[in-house]
């Protein structure tokens, strides 16, 4: 699971400087990536557990009639509450790139006016380009090798004075190659993890002003590492 605040460590789970590198220097192959994530997020979108981190919603605040993109949405949660405070003069859409995610979150709207989903890559999003008011993401980025592109990817999603809200996962250090080359660590939201001031550099160089973290919990240990979860704003 990626709600990994106040969790205990979990020993059985072990299984992703200037200049910033725009992609992790050492991840593991793209289709033993996608392998791991399909493997694990196929089981979970079965799960009733959390798979959260941080409150991106919440910091985000969606306002009445404002359109929101839930990057890496999951089963749907946050795009329904999104779908709830825009109203039906709004739009909550969910991307991810999981079908059995999507269906899920498709059940869980159903009914829901305003909320809709597409399938799609973190970095690779099919919508057009300065839309959205809001974007927000909560544990999936760190999935993703390439942060910078993300984060180039969101702003080009968000209209000129959007604001974006991103939970996520970050090291304390930067994380041993064992770790950052095993699939399965990137599945399990640790692997995958930058440190803080490499990934709020990289938001940085995609464009966005004002970034700031407004929530940070304290480290935790995921498969030998430490890391911690953020969440950020910034806008365009
Ligand atoms: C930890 S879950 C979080 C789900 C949801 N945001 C939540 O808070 O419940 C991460 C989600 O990101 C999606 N994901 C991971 N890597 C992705 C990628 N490269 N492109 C699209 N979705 C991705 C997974 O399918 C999964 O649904």
């Amino acid at each position: 699971m990626c709600a990994v605040e106040n969790l205990p460590p979990r020993p059985g789970l072990q299984r992703m400087s200037d200049p910033v590198p725009d992609a992790d220097d050492l991840p593991p192959a793209r289709p033993a990536l996608a392998r791991a994530l399909e493997a694990r997020y196929g089981l979970l979108a079965a799960s009733a557990g959390s798979l959260s981190c941080g409150d991106a919603l919440g910091a985000a605040a969606p306002l009445p009639g404002e359109t929101v993109i839930d990057l890496g949405c999951g089963r749907g949660g946050d795009v329904l509450r999104a779908a709830a405070l825009v109203g039906p003069t709004g739009l909550a859409v969910g991307v991810d790139g999981n079908e059995a995610m999507l269906t899920k979150a498709r059940e869980a709207t159903a009914g829901t006016p305003g909320a809709w989903f597409v399938q799609g890559d973190l970095a690779a999003v099919p919508l057009p380009a300065a839309r959205a008011d809001v974007l927000i993401s909560s544990c999936a980025v760190n999935h993703a090798p390439d942060k910078a592109a993300v984060y180039r990817e969101i702003h080009r999603l968000l209209r000129p004075g959007g604001r974006f809200a991103v939970a996520d996962v970050v090291s304390e250090q930067a994380l041993p190659d064992e770790v950052r080359s095993d699939p399965a660590a990137w599945a399990a939201c640790y692997g995958g993890a930058i440190p803080e001031r490499e990934y709020l550099e990289a938001i940085a160089r995609a464009g966005f002003s004002d970034v700031r973290v407004v929530r940070r919990t304290a480290p935790y240990e995921r498969g030998g590492v430490r890391v911690l979860s953020i969440t950020v704003v910034g806008t365009r």
